[in-house]
């Protein structure tokens, strides 16, 4: 489980920081911290965005967003490892931000991946264009194992009706979890006879790369749990 929190869960975009690293004057007054190399800053969070504005040399491949990129092993790999393939990192802490575009820029896959500081239910419910994304992967979100702290899973019947929203018919959700408990309820949350359709998936069965907090399992022996499902299109 991931220890540190910042003000950006809240379900709005991150606010410029002063203090942030390097500062740029903003429209409107202010100030807005420059992008990192690798790092996408949207022009206006208040409109779904083109692939064209992610990606600048973007040819209507497919597209596969990262939700909870976290230092970017995954992503790096994934870009590197799949050129066909355009990656989206979605991440709420700087520091891991950072990380994350330092991946990318080491596995030379610059031009295929990029990473947003943004809130992941933000992101998904209001910025990325509708019926586009090929494969959305949330690997090892934040469990909130107390019953009273339930509510804060990210996986829950809205997340997906949104996630629905921004899938392409055919497209799939990639979860992993290390907590037993949250993969049984995020499998409770898929509705039976709506648009989903539970897919096999073994450890081994195509490339999918092991992220830094699935390694960190791996090493204390705990057993990695998984759900794929594809989304046959319609209303979810
Ligand atoms: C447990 S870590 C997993 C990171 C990565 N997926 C991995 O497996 O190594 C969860 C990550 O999700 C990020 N995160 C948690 N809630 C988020 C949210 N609502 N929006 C964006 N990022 C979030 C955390 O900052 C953290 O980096």
């Amino acid at each position: 489980m991931c220890e540190k929190k910042d003000a950006t869960a809240t379900g709005e975009p991150a606010p410029a920081k002063a203090d942030d690293s390097t500062t740029a004057p903003a429209p409107g007054g202010g100030v807005r911290r420059r992008p990192f190399e690798g790092e996408w800053m949207p022009e206006d969070y208040f409109r779904r965005a083109a692939w064209e504005e992610v990606f600048p040399d973007y040819d209507g491949g497919p597209v596969e967003v990262d939700l909870g990129s976290g230092d970017g092993t995954f992503l790096a790999t994934m870009a590197a490892g799949m050129p066909g393939h355009r990656f989206l990192g979605v991440e709420r802490l700087l520091g891991r931000v950072r990380a994350c575009c330092r991946k990318v820029r080491e596995a030379g896959a610059l031009d295929r991946a990029r990473v947003l500081r943004l809130e992941s239910l933000y992101t998904v419910r209001w910025l990325l264009p509708l019926a586009s994304v090929q494969r959305l992967h949330l690997l090892f979100p934040d469990p909130w194992p107390k019953k009273k702290h339930h509510q804060r899973r990210i996986f829950s019947e809205s997340f997906l009706g949104d996630v629905a929203q921004v899938l392409k018919p055919g497209g799939e959700v990639l979860f992993k979890t290390d907590d037993a408990d949250y993969a049984e309820w995020a499998r409770e949350r898929v509705p039976s006879g709506g648009p989903w359709t539970h897919l096999p998936w073994q450890e081994g069965d195509f490339f999918y790369p092991t992220t830094d907090f699935e390694a960190r399992w791996l090493a204390q022996g705990r057993a990695i749990h998984r759900l794929r499902l594809r989304f046959e299109g319609g209303a979810a």
